[in-house]
């Protein structure tokens, strides 16, 4: 059994992994300053988890997190391109500032190692497809180059410092708990939340844009993976982690249309600032090193999901239909 510290863990991926890590017996510590978040998403584990609210840049706050931590899974983030357009400064002390400020105390409360939720945006316009974890970063927006730079500090904290630690570059997750009314929520959310209501979703650009698509129990596995994967093969690197195949988006309204019986056809809005036409992954490097495999699958995934929506309208206490 070992400690686990997740930041960002009231959020989509930070309450993820909060619940396979309660599930196998592990110790759960976490923060988050809830500002994307929510408790909610902890609600059926809120006893086996030592949570603190906090901000990332509260220093000694998150020195006196760190004491006696095992494992960093570090989700805390503004995780959206187009707040960080709208707004780069507040991203930027968030991401970057909230990021520096737990490597410190990680590095200083010699946590064994930090896994980190790095971002596919950082190809950017980079045209290759699928991405390989070795091609020169193209960041679009800010929020690319701020979980690109993170990575940068992650590794330079392993070399100046010894801190070990892991940059798993997440293509598009989605799944149950990920907030679904905001402009900044993922497309599957959303489309699955204004479907619901009776709303017909608007696809900004043609529709053909298109993107690695992953249900979020695979980037569950990868952080897993990632924490106890040998030194020499995981640490001060980056992997991708998708699932090497990519759907478009009138791809994921025609599937999650299908699975609620919607049948109006989508609006189309010009795209969006920052965003990129398509995104692939190569997981050759995370197969062979971190032994990763995107067990769940697109169609099966995405049937989870919805169906999740369905249960938490149902059920009328969602937090992710609250927000
Ligand atoms: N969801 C994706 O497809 C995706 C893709 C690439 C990378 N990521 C990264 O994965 C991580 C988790 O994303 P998510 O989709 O779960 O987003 P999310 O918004 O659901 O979760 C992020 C959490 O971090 C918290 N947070 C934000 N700023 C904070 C701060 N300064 N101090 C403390 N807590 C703070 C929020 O309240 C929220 O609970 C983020 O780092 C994001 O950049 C996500």
């Amino acid at each position: 059994m070992a400690r686990y510290l997740i930041t960002g863990i009231a959020g989509f991926i930070g309450s993820s992994l909060a619940h396979a890590l309660v599930d196998q017996g592990h110790e759960v510590c976490g923060i988050d300053n809830l500002s994307t978040g929510n408790l909610d998403n902890l609600a059926d584990i809120r006893h086996a988890v030592d949570f603190q609210e906090m901000d990332l840049q509260d220093v000694s706050g998150v020195q006196a997190a760190c004491e006696g931590i095992d494992y960093i899974l570090h989700q805390g983030a503004l995780a959206s391109v187009p707040r960080s357009v709208k707004d780069p400064l507040t991203s930027h002390e968030s991401n970057i500032n909230g990021t520096l400020n737990l490597l410190i105390a990680a590095r200083d409360a010699k946590v064994r190692r930090i896994v980190y939720a790095a971002s596919s945006s950082a190809y950017g316009d980079q045209p290759t497809q699928p991405k390989q974890e070795d091609m020169l970063p193209r960041p679009l927006s800010p929020y690319a180059v701020q979980k690109l730079t993170c990575e940068y500090y992650i590794q330079s904290f392993y070399r100046a410092y010894g801190l070990e630690g892991v940059c798993l570059r997440y293509f598009n997750i989605f799944g149950p708990r990920q907030a679904a009314d905001s402009p900044y929520s993922g497309v599957i959310a959303q489309f699955t939340f204004k479907m619901m209501a009776g709303e017909t979703p608007t696809i900004f650009g043609d529709g053909l844009t298109s993107r690695d698509f992953n249900y979020v129990d695979n980037a569950v596995s990868a952080n897993l993976l990632a924490c106890l994967a040998p030194s020499d093969v995981a640490t001060g690197r980056v992997f991708n982690i998708g699932t090497g195949k990519s759907h478009t988006l009138n791809e994921v309204y025609a599937a999650i249309a299908g699975q609620l019986g919607f049948t109006p056809k989508p609006n189309y809005g010009p795209p969006r600032e920052g965003d990129i036409k398509h995104s692939l992954a190569d997981i050759t490097r995370a197969s062979k090193e971190l032994g990763y495999q995107p067990r769940a699958h697109f169609h099966e995934g995405l049937k989870k999901t919805v169906a999740w929506y369905l249960e938490e309208k149902e059920k009328n206490q969602t937090p992710v239909l609250k927000r």
